[in-house]
């Protein structure tokens, strides 16, 4: 068969991209490598940046969002057991939007459905072939080999994907930074902590009071990221996230059974540059954030968008944007990666902090709730930049 863009990976970037090039009239088709249910029981992030819901509304994704999501104008940060909350809307005028990253991406297959979008899953062995001439993409399902020609191959398949690796070695740099803890999180049918997020510091590592709705709670405490999971029954869970939280929070918390229990890894990773010829880089793909402040799935969003609005422009006759997605893309990029490994360092302890580090991270939140110059760089950076 022949589209003009062939998308790896049916994550939210590839289909983001696939749904609002279809809506522009440019053909595409989506080749993932797992089952439909399996892209949908991954558990990610929760936080929508203002430009994300917009981008969302903006081409027709938002109904359910809107319906069930819940905008917030703040979070609550906390350490040495006293919290303070940064205003986002009070100092940026925007807000964020809780809504999970599986609610996005059930919503965008229902939306490639509805359009009769071509989405092929359990797609084996897909490999890229001239990416530097005449693209074209092949792929095993079902025990017979297919072939897909294209104008133009999108590389959504995520960090383990093979779409970076076909770029040669000497074309692409990377960067990265593995940090030495994990995030161990918790899923469970209790309410949240709070009406807001809270982010906790504390001499004993970091925790996360996050949730999804009034009866759905997400909670991450900073853990070696090689514990054995059974050594973190419900009980120690529960225990240890009380004990770094602020007192008030941690008497009032409601705890039952998790329903989900796993340890990430964290990293910061980026791939430039993310266009080699005829190939794109989009989303995980081409980089990784740690999770605190809730990135990724946002520069997963402000990559579609601005590779659909370049290809777009393409087939309109102007080739300006595809000279440009790399780097605009990247500028984004940097810049999350800074908010992302700066908020990831003042809230976490490092085995190598001493008492000096751990000192200068309480002061520079001690500095944060005086500060209302400091809140607005926060504020600014965790509601979004603009595109
Ligand atoms: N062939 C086909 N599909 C593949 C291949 C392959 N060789 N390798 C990976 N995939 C698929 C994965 O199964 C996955 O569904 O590509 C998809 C990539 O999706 P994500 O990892 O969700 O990446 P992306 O769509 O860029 O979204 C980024 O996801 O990981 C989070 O925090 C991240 O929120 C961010 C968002
Ligand atoms: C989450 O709810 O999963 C979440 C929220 C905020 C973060 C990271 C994760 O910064």
């Amino acid at each position: 068969m022949r589209v003009q863009v062939c998308i790896i990976g049916g994550g939210p970037s590839g289909l983001l991209l696939s749904h609002i090039l279809h809506r522009a009239g440019i053909e595409t088709i989506v080749l993932e490598r797992q089952t439909r249910d399996y892209v949908l029981s991954r558990i990610r992030a929760g936080v929508l940046e203002q430009g994300t819901v917009e981008t969302l509304r903006e081409h027709g994704l938002g109904d359910r969002m809107d319906r069930e999501g819940f905008p917030h104008g703040g979070t609550y940060v906390a350490a040495r057991n006293r919290g303070f909350r940064v205003g986002f809307e009070a100092l940026t005028g925007k807000r964020v939007m809780v809504y999970g990253q599986t609610e996005v991406t059930s919503d965008l297959y229902a939306a490639r459905d509805a359009a009769g979008g071509a989405v092929v899953h359990e797609a084996e062995h897909v490999a890229i072939h001239d990416a530097g001439g005449t693209p074209h993409v092949t792929y095993r399902k079902d025990g017979a080999e297919h072939r897909v020609d294209c104008d133009w191959i999108a590389g959504c398949d995520g960090f383990h994907g093979i779409s970076r690796k076909t770029i040669p070695k000497d074309v692409l740099r990377t960067v990265e930074r593995v940090y030495p803890f994990g995030w161990l999180g918790v899923l469970s049918r209790t309410k949240p902590a709070d009406d807001e997020l809270i982010y906790a510091n504390h001499a004993r590592g970091f925790a996360l009071a996050s949730m999804r709705n009034e009866r759905l709670s997400r909670y991450y405490i900073q853990a070696p990221v090689d514990d054995p999971l059974d050594k973190w029954t419900d009980e120690a869970f529960w225990d240890e996230l009380r004990r770094r939280l602020p007192s008030d929070v941690a008497e009032a918390l409601e705890t039952g059974p998790s329903i989900e229990k796993s340890i990430a890894p964290l990293r910061s990773f980026v791939a430039e540059p993310m266009r080699w010829n005829r190939l794109f880089l989009v989303g995980d793909a081409a980089h990784i954030v740690p999770p605190t402040g809730a990135k990724g799935l946002n520069l997963a969003v402000s990559d579609a968008r601005y590779l659909s609005e370049a290809l777009i422009a393409h087939y309109g006759g102007d080739d300006a944007g595809i000279d440009g997605y790399s780097d605009r893309a990247l500028a984004r990029v940097w810049k999350a990666t800074r908010f992302s490994w700066w908020f990831t360092t003042l809230m976490h302890r490092f085995p190598e902090d001493g008492t000096f580090g751990a000192r200068m991270k309480e002061a520079e939140i001690d500095y944060l709730e005086g500060s209302e110059a400091a809140q607005t760089v926060m504020a600014e950076n965790y509601v979004g930049l603009p595109f």
